[in-house]
């Protein structure tokens, strides 16, 4: 009898350990977890894959932890946990920041998580009202942090596109829509109180932000609760679907989704399946139904409905047993265990994935790292965290990982996000003016290309701002120049002197050696002599050093202004700009002034965007357009013959040189320039001139950002309102700054730096407010300079009559190449800008300078081929007399031949062709007759020559 009870008790075990079993994970199958969840969550990050990757990997739009400089009072919601909240936070900064906290919690009954959108927002709205009342701030309109524990599709921190329901939740018109839209919306309905909605933020985002503002290393989120999710600070270089490489942002991992593409389907039981299958979402968040809170007490319901079907619980009687507790040979405990056991460990391993992960973007060998934990499960469970915690140690044994229990909820962190968000919120309301819309910018470009059209015009050059330029530079090089020549390069940061030896033997090789000579203010100011002067005694002090005084080398003479030119050796100042404005030169030849100051000899005149598209068509031969964007702005580009009014002649190209600097003179940019701009003209050696060059270029820039912290320091919404003379100075903020300011790593000890160095103490704050300043200005240039250079772009699409452009713009200029972020963002706008275009910007290493003696290489190339034409055609040179012989001859052949009588012993034969019309100049006939296009052009080029020739006299 004993051992009959013996032998079933022990059948009975067996059956026991059958069903839990699958439960038990052996560490390789862990392993196995871990890695795919690593996996996953690559394909999240990467724009290619993350459209089918099951962890969806949200950008968050929070890019920094908490540093204990937050401060405000702020609303939170708290909705998505077990409990729904509205809460109000007090946040103080410096050294006795504090957190103070009052919430109420409110039932959200399950009709209204399962009804319709509008009735779940009105109750969250009654809540909120609710507690307003409660304490008594009805009045206020308080910035508000809303933790929405759901999957979000961002796009800013104050926007929110629900991916879909999770968890308990089902209410209809929610997926798809903008969560806080719909919040807004609902106390619009009310029309009691108003609310700024500043950030929409997850909880598992809430929990890093609310651990990290006690302890910095906390960089990771875990909530293992009524549903189960992480979020970290990934490297933004990672996050392919967000633009910028720069700094980190936090991601939501939404890894509850995990196993939906079937990935972990070998370690899902027949219990899991069931509870999917009865869930409000089947199919979905197959991970989190393996690991959260919200599901595991049904895991437990199915097997032990399992074990009492087989018989092995309740003697086979379902609901009266469960009651009754009878569970033969069975704890159900053991059945509890072995469930939540399993969570824990497959939380572990996914954990130590994103551990891993974060180990190796920081490239170290062992990572410390501190993990911020909130939820139910992970608080309540007796043995939850612990076996989390030990599977993350032996899966990633190389990371040491404290795990921080969040006290005070997702709220807090909401907060802390919302004071940042807020401040940066204000800036961009107080700087509204400066960010520009794509639809302005593509105003503008519109207007760019009217002046464009202007300029060219001749009737309407006389008065256009834009003074499109003619070079007289035709072509870039060709690849077949050779020589040895002198560069001077005028007008940028730096005066340089250059030897350029352009050499040709196999391949073309060019050989550069310059100096810089340093030009005093006093010089840039004084009289038009004395700078040539000193032009001249830098010349001839560079002629020494390279030992060829005694050589008469042509020059190139990179001249950075506006000049008039009706030859490449000829050009007169029409204004000076930028920083020079020595007398006596506007309305000068400068090739004359240089001529009389130095020895005179061979000189091309370029402007510094020539000189660089040149220097960037020595490598790229499709380059067709120059711009600069260093201490003034301008570009060039290569315009038809025939739309240049200005220059006699249809055919080919001629480089332009826009002189866009001056865009907006005459008041067509008034709609979009600022008190600040206008603060800046009036400082300016040339008030009401090139408007548009100073709100781009570095001469300006840094101090427009100063004048924007004064007025902000003023109005007390910078550094506690203090203002120091330092900062009161002109140009003691300079472009350089703005640079260091925007770098993504130092960017914010820099702004330290230098604030502390203009006598403020900045808070962090005030370093993140002032750098998001800089960004503003920063950007703003960037995205002008992408509309007049999309001008430029159709322009040439449009010559072309291409459907899409292909070409590149050679740049140079200290602004785009010592700004971190400047490049990028052109590049992005641009493209934006004119999508029909594939554009090359190529960066030019070498300067305007060598661009300049290619253009005097080419002239000198194009002297001697016209030289050696007229030597050649010299022994065809025939004396009048002879000609006269030669007419009469031919002119009694010919009749010879059209006469009946005489046409077959005729030499010449006159035969018939039947071509009834002559050629009309454009070679349309020659190619109708078949000619291809190179025999066309050489026949023209042949009625030229001979056209110009005695010959045919
Ligand atoms: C808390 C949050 O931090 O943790 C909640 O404030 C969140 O909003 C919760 O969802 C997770 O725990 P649970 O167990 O309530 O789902
Ligand atoms: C370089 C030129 O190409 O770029 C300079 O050689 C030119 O002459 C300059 O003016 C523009 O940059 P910056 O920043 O020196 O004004
Ligand atoms: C669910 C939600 C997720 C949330 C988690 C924890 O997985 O989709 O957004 O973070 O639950 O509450
Ligand atoms: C100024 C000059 C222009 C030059 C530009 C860049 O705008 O007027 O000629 O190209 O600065 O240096």
């Amino acid at each position: 009898m004993v051992t009959a009870v013996a032998r079933r008790l022990a059948a009975q075990r067996k059956e026991i350990d059958a069903v839990l079993e699958p439960f038990l994970l052996s560490p390789e199958t862990l392993r196995e977890v871990k890695n795919k969840m690593r996996t996953e969550l690559e394909y999240g990050l990467k724009r290619e894959t993350q459209g089918s990757a099951t962890v969806k990997m949200l950008p968050t739009y929070v890019c920094g932890t908490p540093d204990g400089t937050e401060k405000g009072k702020f609303l939170a919601l708290d909705l998505g946990g077990t409990n729904f909240r509205v809460l109000l936070v007090k946040i103080r900064s410096g050294r006795r920041k504090s957190v103070r906290m009052y919430n109420k919690i409110f039932a959200i009954p399950l009709e209204i998580m399962q009804g319709t959108g509008e009735e779940l927002f009105d109750h969250i709205v009654h809540c909120i009202a609710d507690f307003l009342e409660y304490m008594g701030i009805k009045g206020a309109r308080l910035p508000l942090g809303f933790t929405f524990s759901f999957p979000c599709k961002q796009a800013s921190i104050d926007k929110g596109t629900l991916v879909g329901w999770t968890k308990g939740f089902k209410a209809t018109d929610c997926e798809g829509e903008d969560v806080v839209d719909m919040l807004r919306e609902a106390i619009k309905r009310r029309n009691e109180f108003d609310l700024d909605i500043v950030a929409v933020v997850n909880d598992t985002v809430g929990t890093m932000m609310t651990c990290g503002y006690e302890d910095p290393n906390c960089e990771i989120g875990l909530i293992a609760g009524t549903g189960s999710n992480v979020c970290y600070m990934e490297d933004m270089k990672n996050i392919e679907i967000v633009e910028g490489n720069e700094g980190k942002m936090c991601i939501n991992t939404e890894w509850g989704g995990f196993g939906d593409n079937g990935c972990i389907d070998n370690i899902r039981t027949e219990y899991d399946k069931e509870v999917d299958e009865g869930s409000l979402n089947p199919g979905k968040q197959r991970y989190e139904k393996m690991t959260s809170g919200m599901y595991l007490g049904e895991i437990v319901r199915q097997i032990l409905i399992d074990l009492t079907k087989r018989g092995l619980l309740f003697r086979g009687q379902i609901s009266e047993s469960l009651r009754k507790r009878d569970l033969h040979g069975l704890n159900p405990q053991e059945v509890c265990g072995a469930v939540s056991r399993r969570a824990a460990q497959l939380c572990g391993a996914g954990l130590a994935a994103i551990v891993e992960k974060k180990r190796e973007n920081r490239g170290v060998e062992h990572l410390q790292i501190t993990v911020g934990v909130d939820g139910t499960l992970y608080k309540l469970h007796p043995h939850f965290s612990r076996v989390l915690q030990e599977t993350v140690k032996e899966l990633a044994p190389w990371c040491d990982v404290t795990f921080m229990l969040s006290e005070d909820g997702s709220g807090k962190g909401a907060a802390l996000i919302t004071a940042v968000a807020k401040r940066l919120r204000n800036i961009d309301k107080y700087l509204y003016a400066m960010r520009l819309s794509d639809e302005t910018l593509i105003d503008i470009m519109a207007r760019f290309r009217r002046e464009m059209k202007n300029g060219l015009s001749r009737d309407f050059n006389p008065t256009a701002t834009v003074k499109m330029l003619p070079t007289f530079v035709r072509s870039i090089p060709d690849g077949s120049e050779k020589g040895d020549f002198i560069a001077l390069d005028l007008g940028g940061s730096y005066f340089r002197i250059l030897r350029v030896k352009v050499s040709h033997e196999k391949k073309q090789t060019v050989q550069m050696e310059s100096e810089i000579y340093n030009t005093p203010e006093d010089i840039m100011h004084g009289s038009g002599t004395r700078l040539f002067d000193h032009v001249a005694e830098c010349l001839g002090d560079f002629m020494e050093k390279q030992q060829i005084k005694d050589k008469k080398l042509p020059v190139g003479f990179t001249f950075s202004f506006p000049c008039r030119q009706s030859k490449l050796d000829e050009g007169v100042l029409i204004t000076w700009t930028k920083r020079f404005k020595a007398s006596g030169v506007e309305g000068a030849d400068v090739v004359k002034l240089l001529n009389r100051a130095i020895k005179k000899r061979g000189v091309s005149l370029v402007n510094d965007t020539v000189g660089t598209m040149m220097t960037c068509g020595f490598d790229d031969q499709r380059c067709e357009v120059g711009l600069i964007i260093g201490t003034g702005t301008n570009a060039c580009y290569m315009e038809e013959m025939r739309h240049i009014d200005l220059v006699e002649g249809d055919e080919g190209r001629m480089c332009i040189n826009t002189e866009w600097g001056a865009f907006g003179d005459d008041g067509s940019l008034e709609d979009i320039r600022t008190e600040f701009d206008r603060e800046i003209d009036r400082g300016s050696l040339n008030p009401g001139k090139q408007l548009f060059e100073k709100m781009v270029s570095g001469l300006y820039m840094g101090e427009l950002v100063r004048l924007i912290l004064v007025k902000m320091a003023k109005e007390g919404l910078l550094f506690e309102g203090r203002i120091t003379p330092e900062l009161l100075t002109k140009g003691k903020f300079e472009t350089k700054h703005v640079s260091a300011i925007e770098k993504s790593k130092e960017g914010l000890s820099k702004a330290k730096d230098i604030l502390t160095r203009l006598g403020v103490e900045p808070s962090h704050e005030d370093c993140v407010a002032v750098q998001h300043v800089c960004t503003i200005v920063s950007f703003r240039s960037a995205n002008l300079v992408a509309a007049t250079l999309g001008a430029i772009l159709c322009q040439l699409r449009d010559n072309k009559g291409v459907g899409r452009l292909r070409t590149t713009v050679g740049v140079d200029g200290s602004l785009y190449k010592m700004h971190p972020q400047y490049a990028r963002r052109l590049h992005k706008t641009t493209r934006r800008l004119v999508p029909d275009s594939d554009v090359r910007f190529l960066l030019s290493e070498s300067g305007s300078g060598k661009g300049a003696a290619m253009v005097t290489a080419v002239a000198y190339r194009l002297a001697e081929q016209h030289r050696l034409i007229d030597e050649t055609l010299a022994e065809f040179k025939l004396t009048h007399e002879q000609l006269l012989q030669v007419k009469k001859r031919m002119r009694t052949e010919m009749e010879a031949g059209l006469k009946k009588k005489t046409h077959d012993t005729a030499k010449v034969k006159m035969l018939p062709t039947f071509v009834r019309s002559t050629p009309d100049g454009t070679g349309r006939l020659w190619a109708a007759l078949g000619f291809p296009e190179w025999q066309t052009k050489f026949v023209l080029f042949l009625q030229k020559l001979l056209g110009g020739c005695s010959l045919l006299n």
